[in-house]
């Protein structure tokens, strides 16, 4: 029998579409509601709420499934390039031969930022966050770029998305650089998108950087697993943004600044420094556990639990896995890898977890990576926000060319005072 849906409310009886997805995900549409009814819905954190129809990620929460245009992440994860899987993401399918090689080249042929750039990195303070940085620079791009604007022209559209790809690694690269004082170091054409960011963050005029295949390889795993996670806060944002048809560079630095909180991205720079918390505290784990489930204790376990996934996070279990590899790859004895582990062991078993389906999510294992790399703690976020890119530059593109696509504009609930006058300030107690 084919699907119902009926709304009865007070005496108005509504029938509703049932949008029906290529995996079967059923949807029920609302969009006679208000007019026929009069009342809206409320979903408050959009639990129950899809903002829109998407072709490019699916993901099944109960069942662990993430896919990029189809593609399961795990293959993409063992056989892509992170340059390959933008290109998946961004424009549909997987590259030809030709399509891949001119696409690494527009990213190489636009890496460079305009010389003008580079001082406004001269007016932040040493101290100041790299997602700050990123952020600013990226809504600048669209100034030195104003064509970009022109959100129609799909010229205008690809270079725009090749510029801001290759010139965000750039940025993040030249962020850190500020951060610790050391000269900016120019991209170089003949090394890979990820080795050239490596390079762009460690080597020095003085010195060159001795390139690492395993640590490239490494980056591009974590680039991949992070590259699309459909309607999350930060893509939700860039499509909001983009909605309102504003450029791609403004809409992405929307997202970046969405990303940076601690619920969302800034989680991978949390667990971090709550691993190293752990172990400077010589506290054990089930210390931390209970603080975790304590609700007066005002502590979270960072990287555990996810809106979507309840069962397992199938990024984290690749993450995971690499990570022994990596840290024994390099000769590394990083004790907190150790204590991750524990903590997962410890808290899988324990009823407040299982009941309330918290599993470890991508950032519980992905910091440790990124540090055996170099990669210091407070650049965790932009690393995330460098693999998320072309996941935003995808939703941002599907969002301007559908053809029934609206501004997003929520309705609310309102709860404040009711019609209440001016009065004069000498009449107020
Ligand atoms: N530690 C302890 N308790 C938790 C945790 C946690 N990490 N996460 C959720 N809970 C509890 C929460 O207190 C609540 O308990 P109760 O039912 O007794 O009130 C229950 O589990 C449901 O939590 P929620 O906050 O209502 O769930 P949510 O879907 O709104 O939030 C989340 C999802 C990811 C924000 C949350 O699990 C969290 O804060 N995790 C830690 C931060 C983190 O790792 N974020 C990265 C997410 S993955 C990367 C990304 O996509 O951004």
């Amino acid at each position: 029998m084919a699907d119902r849906a009926t709304i009865q409310f007070n005496d108005v009886t509504l029938e509703l579409p049932v949008i029906v997805g290529s995996e079967q995900e059923r949807g029920l549409d609302i969009a006679a509601l208000r007019a026929k009814t009069g009342a809206v819905t409320i979903d408050q954190g959009f639990g129950n709420t899809a903002s829109t129809t998407s072709a490019i990620t699916f993901l099944d929460g109960e069942k662990g499934i993430l896919r990029y245009r189809g593609i399961p992440i795990e293959e993409l994860a063992e056989k892509s390039t992170f340059v390959e899987t933008s290109y998946l993401l961004i424009y549909g399918k997987l590259p030809s031969k030709t399509e891949l090689a001119d696409f690494s080249r527009l990213l190489t042929r636009h890496s460079m930022i305009h010389e003008d750039m580079k001082r406004f990195f001269e007016g932040f303070p040493g101290t100041a966050h790299p997602m700050a940085v990123l952020s600013s620079m990226v809504a600048a791009l669209s100034s030195f770029y104003p064509e970009a604007i022109d959100i129609k022209n799909r010229e205008v559209i690809d270079i725009t998305i090749a510029r801001l790809l290759a010139k965000v690694r750039t940025i993040a690269a030249f962020a850190f650089k500020k951060s610790i004082g050391q000269p900016f170091i120019y991209p170089r054409n003949e090394l890979s998108y990820c080795a050239n960011f490596l390079n762009m963050m460690f080597a020095v005029p003085a010195e060159q950087y001795p390139m690492d295949d395993d640590a490239v390889k490494a980056l591009n795993l974590l680039l991949i697993l992070h590259a699309d996670h459909e309607q999350n806060c930060s893509t939700s944002t860039v499509r909001l943004v983009g909605s309102a048809q504003t450029n791609l560079f403004a809409s992405i630095s929307a997202g970046v600044c969405a990303l940076w909180g601690p619920l969302h991205g800034g989680a991978n720079q949390e667990v971090m420094e709550m691993l190293d918390q752990i172990h400077e505290s010589g506290e054990s784990v089930d210390k931390w556990i209970a603080r975790a489930k304590d609700k007066n204790s005002n502590f979270r376990l960072m990287g555990f639990g996810h809106r979507v996934y309840k069962n397992f996070d199938p990024r984290a279990q690749i993450i995971k896995r690499s990570a022994d590899t990596i840290l024994k790859r390099f000769g590394i004895n990083d004790p907190k890898l150790d204590i991750a582990k524990r903590l997962e062991e410890v808290a899988l078993k324990d009823q407040y977890f299982i009941e309330r389906k918290l599993y470890p999510n991508v950032d519980f294992y992905s910091g440790i990576i990124y540090r055996a790399l170099g990669i210091p703690t407070n650049m965790f976020t932009v690393m995330f926000a460098l693999g998320r890119l072309p996941g935003w530059i995808a939703h941002w593109k599907e969002q301007i060319e559908s053809p029934t696509a609206r501004i997003g504009r929520p309705r609310q609930i309102y709860t404040g005072p009711t019609l209440n006058h001016y009065v004069g300030m000498e009449q107020r107690a």
